[in-house]
């Protein structure tokens, strides 16, 4: 996959060396559930599923440049709410320790110049779940339009199910507002 680079990020592929720095946040329960996925308590768990992102090659590794360290990933991938083939949904998260930086937003920022500007995407999508308000404003302050709310859609792995909030941003509206990035 592309590697693309903002001031203070590499985002690129995952390596099988990035385990440690992988299972740090995703041991966390402060951050999967709010993406809909368990925290793995055990490391071979999170290998086996480092090793379905080398394999996918539609997620970004994110690394700070200056701990040249994993904090983070952010994908590309197909929306499945979504038949058009020149859509695809974006998703992240971030190590807790870096929060509250905007730096998941440099990420979203990168990634939709290359959605638009390099696959030619028509529209990317993104969700998050209601009560999630610090993804709300990363969304909010990428420029992303509120489409509405898709009730009961998304089914965690605890079994509780769950609204999903539902934006997206055009190609037109991405190259209106370019200058602002
Ligand atoms: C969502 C996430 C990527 C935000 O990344 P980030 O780089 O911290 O984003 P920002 O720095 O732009 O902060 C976003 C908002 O959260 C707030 N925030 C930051 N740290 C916070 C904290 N520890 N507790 C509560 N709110 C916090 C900020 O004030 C900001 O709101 P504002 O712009 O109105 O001031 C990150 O919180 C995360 O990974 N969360 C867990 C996984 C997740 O929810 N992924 C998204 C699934 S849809």
């Amino acid at each position: 996959m592309r590697t693309l680079e903002t001031n203070r990020l590499i985002l690129r592929e995952w390596r099988e060396s990035d385990l440690d720095d992988y299972f740090e946040y995703a041991q966390n329960p402060n951050v999967g559930p709010n993406a809909g996925w368990k925290p793995y308590s055990d490391k071979s768990e999170a290998l086996k599923m480092l090793k379905t992102f080398i394999e996918n090659d539609d997620l970004w590794a994110i690394v700070d440049k200056n701990l040249i360290k994993v904090i983070g990933s952010i994908t590309l991938r197909n929306d499945e709410k979504r038949e058009n083939t020149k859509t695809k949904m974006m998703g992240f998260v971030l190590s807790e320790s870096y929060w509250g930086r905007e730096i998941m937003l440099e990420a979203v920022k990168s990634v939709l110049q290359y959605g638009f500007e390099e696959l030619k995407l028509e529209i990317i999508s993104v969700y998050h779940f209601p009560l999630n308000y610090q993804s709300k404003r990363v969304i909010e302050k990428a420029g992303f339009k509120f489409e509405g709310v898709l009730r009961d859609s998304f089914t965690n792995f605890n079994g509780l199910v769950y609204d999903d909030c539902c934006y997206s941003m055009k190609k037109s509206e991405y190259f209106e507002n370019k200058n602002r990035f």
